[in-house]
């Protein structure tokens, strides 16, 4: 070959070099990111070599314009060969590097279900303004929210349940407009519900069971358009329940289970779209409302566990499924309806209670 035509393929291989590859200050920032953790059992951090960070890195891509890197993926549970070859699922130690927030393109950081990472989230990682999914379900995370998490504008899902997580919800966490899918289970998150809770219009779940939330539940969340799955359960939740949630568009799941609500069922709660319905231990009281109709559809109500007085509502006969019913360890009384909806429910649905009777129980 000639000597030119050897300078001139060199060239041209720098320059696909350069463009495939990821600035080195990205490949910096994921070299700081990964020395902050150990993953011991399979080695997922062995493709992390080479100045090419865009290709083959394993769980990292990059943006096909800017070349920037875009995506981290590393989840501990999942069907990748790298996982059936170890037969095991992962586990990783350390923290996440706050050197994460000089990837300012990042989109997505799933760094899910490793259970052994520690540290707290990165207060920078509310800087990264292009982030619309922020992942760190099933791992050991303390340490608070960041209190301007809010700035996330982009910010679709936010998944930080099962960790240890602390402290409050932060008022700005309402201003994330994008938001649709927050989950914070599992952790020990204290405080009230945010009072604008409702701002977050693009909300579809909201699920913060197993907390230590208290206050009221705020009668805002009726606003959530789109919300249908709301999730409050195993908490120390306080107040009577809001009737405006009765009155909302797609509401499904409502669990208020294990809290401290008091007062009584809105009645239009049992005439809405809900229908799956957990209100079991609680201080609720009062009559069960007589509301039911042909349209009435629940795979569950449970009301067990509460302070309800008088009888099984009647209307309850003629809805058109009642696939679990749950009334036990009230303070019900009278016959026990008959009908179809009624017919598969076993005594234990009814027990504990003070004067009911009829099948399946003892008769009248
Ligand atoms: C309702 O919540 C209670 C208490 O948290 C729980 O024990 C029960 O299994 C739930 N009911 C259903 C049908 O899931």
């Amino acid at each position: 070959m000639k000597p030119v035509f050897t300078i001139m393929s060199a060239l041209l291989l720098a320059v696909i070099a350069t463009v495939n590859s990821c600035p080195p200050s990205d490949r910096a920032a994921l070299l700081a990111f990964k020395a902050a953790l150990h993953e011991p059992y399979l080695g997922i951090f062995d493709s992390w070599t080479g100045t090419d960070c865009c290709h083959n890195w394993y769980g990292v891509s990059c943006d096909t314009e800017s070349h920037r890197v875009a995506d981290i993926n590393l989840r501990g549970e999942s069907e990748d060969p790298i996982f059936e070859r170890a037969h095991r699922t992962g586990y990783m130690t350390g923290f996440i590097s706050p050197e994460i927030c000089k990837l300012t393109r990042l989109s997505s950081i799933t760094i899910a279900d490793w259970k052994g990472i520690t540290g707290e989230i990165p207060k920078c990682i509310s800087t990264l303004s292009f982030l619309r999914i922020l992942d760190f379900v099933g791992n050991k995370i303390s340490g608070e929210i960041p209190y301007d998490i809010g700035k996330l504008n982009r910010l679709t899902v936010l998944n930080i349940a099962d960790n240890q997580i602390s402290g409050r919800i932060p008022a700005s966490l309402t201003s994330l407009s994008s938001l649709m899918h927050l989950d914070l289970r599992n952790n020990k998150i204290s405080g009230p519900i945010p009072r604008r809770f409702g701002q977050l219009g693009m909300l579809s779940r909201a699920l913060l069971s197993g907390n230590q939330i208290s206050g009221p539940i705020p009668g805002s969340i009726s606003r959530i358009y789109r919300l249908a799955d709301l999730d409050l359960s195993m908490n120390k939740i306080s107040g009577s329940i809001p009737a405006s949630l009765g009155k909302m568009a797609v509401l499904a799941t409502l669990n208020l289970d294990s809290n401290k609500i008091s007062g009584t069922i809105p009645p239009t709660l049992l005439t809405s779209s809900i229908g799956n319905l957990n209100l079991s231990r609680n201080g609720l009281a009062g009559k069960i409302p007589d509301v039911f109709g042909p349209r009435s559809y629940f795979t569950v109500i449970d009301l067990s566990y509460n302070k309800f007085s008088g009888s099984i509502p009647r209307t309850l006969t003629v809805a058109s499924y009642i696939g679990h019913l749950d009334v036990s360890y009230n303070h019900l009384c009278g016959r026990i309806p008959a009908g179809a909806p009624f017919d598969h429910l076993e005594a234990s649905s009814f027990s504990h209670n003070h004067c009911l009777c009829g099948k399946p129980l003892r008769a009248c």
